[in-house]
Order: structure tokens, then sequence, then C-alpha cells
């Protein structure tokens, strides 16, 4: 049913300019005809008929009658069509006689003039053309084929609906009386005529109700692709502002993991602070005061004070939602900032910190607390992963490097319980996790921040034993740091 649905919408969209401008565009399967007064009236139709379908990639196929001749044809077609050499010299546009067109073997065969169109749509259609255009005229009837022909024309409706075919047939007025127009419009889906300069359209009753169903189902997919449309935007968007509502939650709940850490990282400023306070006073109390020495201490606690604001303010920033920003940075200074804040975690974890940051690296263009967010991440996981493993030694290498083409390379050593090879595949999968607390959002967040920056990250193991997680960053050109 859906298929049957869809099939009938395409069929229903593919429209194509007819040439005629009292026509418009035509659906495929178009069977219409033309009553004309006088030839000039017959290939002024013609032309502009055969030319829209010769620059729209269909083949064309002209079926010419007394008096009108091939090579008046030809003629007429040079004269308003630009490129018709090239489409007659390579097949796009034939034109026969209609006595070698429907006499073929000296008889008039409906079936075999019908099965003559079908063969050239499947001609053009595997030589690539769009459809096949067709027109015949019908001056050649005499009074005894008259039957066989409104026959063979009524047949025809059948013959090219549901088909990249489109036929119109053209009667001379002259050699037509009522009855005779009569058929003609009954056996075509609408009829036209020109008549002193001006044109009538004869529409039938199903053409017309074919039409308005065109045009109802054209209307209903247009608003249905709109829908869907805003349906896609307005999920997308909500995708993205999960993204960021989950990074955020990252970011938080790591900050409450860590929270030990850094209460201690500001603790011991403070601390120092409090010391020095108390040694100012006692410098005060001594006799003399020793102003030199108290202004030493003053000195040391405003120091101590801008430590602490320092670290409050990069916890304040990484728990903040705040928007990507886009700025030349060395990717030294998140790392430093980062290990800034983790690195009692580490000292408590029993593991040794070991920095091999490399000097003078291109800038990146990054956001600095998305970058903060995914060595913090690292960081946390190969601690984890060591707090797990036996008693080894436990070791953690921060390195930084030039890569090629100017890329910036990061990589977080760890020689923890290394990577377990049926997950391998699935590492950097949201919600991918072996650890009973874990979310499993870690390294997806890492990975999606890294391609945002331009960047691929990927775990190897570690030798004799860890993980290696690295990531690249596309480096500025000529600018170092
Ligand atoms: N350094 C590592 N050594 C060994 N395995 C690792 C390492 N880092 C990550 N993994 C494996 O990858 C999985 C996914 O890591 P990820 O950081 O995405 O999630 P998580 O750490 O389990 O949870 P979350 O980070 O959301 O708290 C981990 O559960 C672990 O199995
Ligand atoms: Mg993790």
């Amino acid at each position: 049913m859906a298929t049957e649905a869809r099939d009938t919408t395409a069929m229903v969209l593919e429209t194509r300019k007819s040439g005629i401008e009292v026509v418009g565009d035509i659906p495929w399967g178009t069977h219409f005809c033309f009553f004309y007064d006088t030839k000039e009236d017959l290939v002024d139709t013609l032309i502009s008929y055969c030319k829209a379908g010769l620059e729209n990639e269909e083949f064309c196929l002209w079926v010419v009658a007394e008096p009108l001749t091939i090579e008046e044809a030809i003629d007429a077609l040079r004269g308003a069509v630009p490129d018709i050499d090239r489409y007659l010299a390579d097949s796009s546009i034939e034109i026969v006689s209609a006595c070698d067109w429907y006499f073929q073997g000296g008889t008039f065969d409906l079936k075999r003039v019908t099965a003559g169109w079908h063969e050239r749509l499947a001609r053009a259609s595997a030589r690539g053309y769009a459809g096949v255009r067709v027109t015949g005229d019908t001056a050649w009837i005499e009074k005894k084929d008259w039957r066989d022909f409104c026959e063979y024309e009524e047949g025809l409706n059948e013959a090219v609906a549901n088909q990249h075919l489109a036929v119109l047939c053209t009667y001379p007025l002259a050699a037509c009386g009522a009855v005779e127009i009569l058929d003609v419009v009954r056996t075509h889906q609408f009829a036209l005529a020109r008549r002193h300069q001006t044109w009538d359209v004869i529409e039938t009753a199903g053409h017309k109700q074919a039409k308005a169903e065109i045009k109802r189902l054209n209307e209903e997919l247009e608003q249905r692709v709109a829908e869907r449309t805003s349906q896609l935007m307005l999920a997308s968007e909500a995708l993205r502002e999960a993204q960021t509502e989950l990074a955020h939650v990252n970011r938080v709940t790591m900050m409450g993991q860590l929270a030990a850490s850094i209460a201690h990282e500001i603790n011991q400023p403070v601390a120092a602070a409090v010391t020095n306070a108390h040694a100012a006073l006692r410098w005060l109390d001594a006799e003399p005061p020793d102003l030199y020495e108290t202004r030493q201490a003053v000195a040391a606690i405003v120091k101590d004070g801008y430590r602490v604001g320092e670290i409050i303010n990069r916890i304040r920033s990484l728990i903040k939602g705040a928007p990507s920003r886009n700025d030349p940075l060395d990717v030294n200074e998140p790392i430093l900032e980062v290990i800034a804040l983790i690195r009692s975690e580490v000292q408590r974890n029993g593991v040794s910190l070991l920095t091999r940051l490399a000097e003078g690296l291109p800038l990146v263009q990054g956001d600095r607390i998305e970058l903060q967010q995914v060595i913090l991440n690292l960081i946390v996981n190969a601690v984890e992963a060591m707090s797990g493993a036996g008693e080894g030694a436990r070791e953690l290498l921060i390195s930084t490097e030039k890569g090629a083409s100017n890329a910036v390379l990061v990589a977080v050593r760890d020689s923890g319980s290394g990577l377990d090879p049926k997950g391998l595949d699935r590492l950097f999968d949201a919600f991918y996790t072996t650890k009973s607390n874990g979310m499993g959002m870690g390294l997806s967040i890492c990975r999606s921040i890294i391609e945002a920056h331009g960047g691929r990250v990927w775990a190897t193991a570690n030798v004799p034993q860890g993980a290696v997680f690295t990531f690249t960053l596309p480096g500025d050109e000529d600018c170092t740091t």
C-alpha cells in the first residue's frame, strides 16, 4: 500500500514542460490532441513542443504527414532550436513519415504502432533519456480507416498511462466534421484547437478531475514535506540541546567526583594564607614591629588569595553551561589547568603523574573548557583503570607533540587494567561502560568534542600494560606558541 502510494506520488510529481503556452506543464502519461487550421499553426506548435522535449533530455519522435515533409520539419527546427544539429547527430530526435510509421507492411495495425512507441521508450530509457515525447499527424487518415484509428486512440490512453511517454496527436480541422471532432475529443485527455491566432482548450470531465487530483496530491505532498522538514529541524535542535546538556552533566558529575581533590587544592593556599596571617600578626607585635617581614607575609597572602580565586573560576566555568568558543590556544594550557584541579585526586590513588609537554606547538582553534573536559575525562578514566588494577606501578603520563601536517597530538598513557578486547569497537559509544557507577558518557563526549574541533581520538594498548588514549587537533597554519 505504502509503495503504491509512493509510486503514484512520484508519477504525479514528475511533470514536464509541454512547450505549449496554453497547456503549461504536463505529467508523463499525457495523451492529448491538437486541431490545426493552417500548416503554420501546426509547425509553430510542434516546434515548441519538440524544443521543450529536446531541451529537457527527452527523446522526441515526430511523425509527419503530407502536406508537411520531413525536410520542412527539419528546416523549421533549425530556425528555432539552437542545438538542433547536435540533437540530430546523436539521434535525440527522429522524424519519420506517417506512411512509414503507421503503414509499415501496407496496413494499419494498431498493436504494431503502439508497440512501436513502447519500443522507442525502452531504447530511449536505456540511452539515459528521461522519457519519450511523441507527436503524430493524422492528415493521411481516410474515412475507411477512421473507426480503426479511433480504437487505436482509445487504446493509447491506457498504453501511455504510467509510462514516461507523452503523446500529442494532430488533426487538420479541415478534414474533421462534427462527428470526427467528437470522436477525437472523447478519445484524448484534452484537446487544443488553434484558429485565426487564437486558442481553444477543451477538457474532458475525467481529465479535469485528474488534474484536480494531481494538484491536490502535489499540495498534500508539499505539506507533508514541509511538516517532515520542520519535525526534523526540531528533532535535530532537540538533539543538539540534549548533547550540550549531557556534556554539561558530565562536567558537573566529574566536579562532584573530584570534590575532595578540589577541596584539597583550595585548602592548601587557604591554610598557607592563615599561617602567613599569623606570622604577620607576630611581626607586627614585635618591638619594634618588623614591617619588612610583615609586608612579605601579606604579599604571600595576596598571592594565595589569587590562587584560590583562579581555582574557583576554573571550576565555575567548567560547571557553567557556557556556549562553545573558538579561540587560538596552546593545548598545553588546558592540560596544566586540569592537572591543577586533579593533582591530589591522582596522588590519593597512589598514581604518579608525569608530563612531557612539547614547547612551540602550533596553536589550535578551539574551546578551552571543552578541551579541558576531554583531558579531564581521559585522566579520570586512566586513574580509575589504575585504581582497579593490582599492585603494579601506577603511572600516568600526559604528553603533547607536533604531529604530521601541523597537527597537535595529545596522549594520555596509563599502566592500568588495559582495554577489554571485547568492548574495543564500542569504547567511544554513548552508554558503553564496564563500571558499576559509570554512565559511559565520558569517551563519547570526548569524541564529539574532538571531532567538532576537526580532530580524531583513538585508543591503543600501552606496553607492557595499560592503555593510551590519543587525540589530534589541527594546528593553525604558521602559528606557533
Ligand atoms: N584508560 C582506560 N583503560 C581501560 N579501559 C578504559 C579506559 N578508559 C575507558 N575505558 C573503558 O571504556 C569505557 C567507557 O569509558 P567512558 O569514559 O565513556 O565511560 P565510563 O568511564 O564508564 O563512565 P563515565 O565516564 O560516564 O563516568 C569504560 O567503562 C572502560 O571500560
Ligand atoms: Mg569515564
